[in-house]
């Protein structure tokens, strides 16, 4: 079978051979083939904007691995710190490699007095945590002037240890301030799950001690979170990475992103949804209306998943261990109806709808103790070592800056007319 498809130009009446690459057209080739020619593509359906070696990700069959590891196995066997190891650096650390990273991202999680005295503490009373944590991040950069030192690989680490250490931090100081708690500080003596539920939750106490099945439970939640190649918080990343801005504003606009509740804000949407629907006897008639086309199930369907989301399954197992000790969500048996509805329906069958990752997350999360508004939070903690893999990876494929064509479609040329002429 050739490797190629041909084109006639019915301009000029002549055909192009265009060469298929691993499944697709690279445009190198085809603006030498067809130069002037784009392609209108508006939500990049249909476009591979990077070659990467970071996640592999198989909708049709449910298939995700980091840098070549199943997710099963990372969820079943690593820890979310060895993962945004391996995320970073391309392979799982040794013993000696990983106790300096660890060492590092535990010895990074303090963040400097003025980030939460004159910076978060000025947000109004009930700011969203998520935009709390977007500012801050961004803030992060006028604390490091030398964040904009991008192209030293020494200086490219430190900026990640400190984004990897520092996400937990920020996210908790945004949580204590919206419910009026004063803010706690790292516990460098902790795990990295562990620390980040003291900073939480700690009231009085010398020392919080997290329930360790919880804390695993958490772990494994943000291994499953931690990459999922080119979303749109990862485009983001990429697109204002390659204008060569500083780790800390690409992170921030990677997390603005995944506010979005059509991306990471869809668990915190999915509880919303379940309790609006408040009964399984109610779950037939929401069906219907989502069928008829008032609003959509929140927490199912994706742009590649094609089949059930591999991360979803996982979660579905969590969240039987986190009810184990919390006690089950009232919410379970209408999302377990609901998915049961669901899967047996045409209309989603047919479009190929399954759960996603923001299904059954939501409901471990509120079980935990979770305010709605920390979901999306809780997302972005661990996404910033995908952010940042792919961050590197940009760099040191030296991409050139994006900036994808457009086509324009408004008015032609017309002459500027005096306000008080215009009719
Ligand atoms: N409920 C009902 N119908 C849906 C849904 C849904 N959740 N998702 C897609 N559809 C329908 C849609 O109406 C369309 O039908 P038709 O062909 O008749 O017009 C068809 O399925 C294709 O939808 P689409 O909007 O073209 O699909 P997309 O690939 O652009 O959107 C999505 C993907 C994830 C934004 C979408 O499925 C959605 O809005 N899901 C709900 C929100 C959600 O759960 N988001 C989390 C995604 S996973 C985590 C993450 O990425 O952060």
């Amino acid at each position: 079978m050739a490797d190629s498809i041909t084109i006639i130009d019915n301009r000029t009446g002549e055909s192009i051979e265009v060469p298929i690459l691993d499944g697709g057209v690279d445009s190198t080739e085809w603006r030498k083939l067809l130069p002037g020619i784009w392609f209108y593509d508006p939500a990049l359906m249909t476009t591979a904007v990077a070659s990467s070696s970071i996640t592999d990700l198989d909708g049709e069959n449910g298939i995700l691995r980091y840098r070549g590891y199943p997710i099963e196995q990372l969820a079943e066997q690593s820890t979310y710190l060895e993962v945004a190891y391996l995320l970073i650096h391309g392979e799982l650390p040794t013993a000696e490699q990983f106790a300096p990273w660890k060492h590092d991202i535990t010895y990074h999680t303090f963040i400097h007095e003025n980030v939460r005295k004159r910076f978060l503490e000025g947000f109004h009373y009930d700011a969203h945590p998520m935009g709390m944590l977007v500012s801050a991040i961004a803030a992060l950069s006028t604390f490091y002037p030398d964040a904009g030192d991008i192209h030293d690989p020494a200086g490219r680490y430190k900026q990640i240890v400190r984004l990897i250490a520092k996400m937990p931090t920020l996210a908790a100081a945004c949580h204590r301030f919206s419910v009026g708690m004063p803010f706690v500080y790292p516990d460098n003596s902790l795990s990295f799950t562990e620390n980040f539920l003291s900073m939480l939750w700690k009231v009085a106490e010398p020392r919080y001690d997290a329930n360790p099945a919880l804390a695993k439970a958490l772990d494994v939640l943000f291994i499953l979170h931690a990459d999922h190649e080119q979303n749109c918080g990862t485009t983001a990343m990429r697109t204002v990475g390659s204008a060569h801005a500083d780790p800390y504003v690409s992170t921030a606009s990677a997390a603005a992103a995944l506010y979005g509740p059509r991306h990471g804000g869809a668990n915190e949407a999915v509880i919303h949804m379940l309790t609006e629907i408040g009964s399984i006897d109610a779950v037939p008639a929401f069906i219907e209306s989502v069928k008829q086309g008032h609003g959509r199930l929140q927490g199912f369907g994706h742009r590649v998943y094609k089949s059930y989301d591999p991360r979803a399954a996982i979660i579905k197992q969590t969240a039987d261990e986190v009810f184990a000790i919390t006690g089950k969500s009232p919410l379970l048996d209408i999302a377990l109806a609901l998915e049961d509805v669901a899967l047996s329906d045409d209309y989603f069958t047919s479009r190929k709808l399954y759960p996603n990752v923001d299904f059954y997350s939501g409901l471990i999360y509120q079980a935990m103790g979770f305010p709605i508004e920390m979901f999306t939070v809780l997302f972005a903690i661990p996404r910033a070592a995908g952010w940042l893999a792919h961050w590197v990876e940009l760099l040191e494929q030296d991409q050139r800056i994006a900036r994808p064509r457009q086509l324009y479609v408004g008015p032609g040329v017309r002459d500027y007319v005096a306000i008080d002429q215009r009719g």
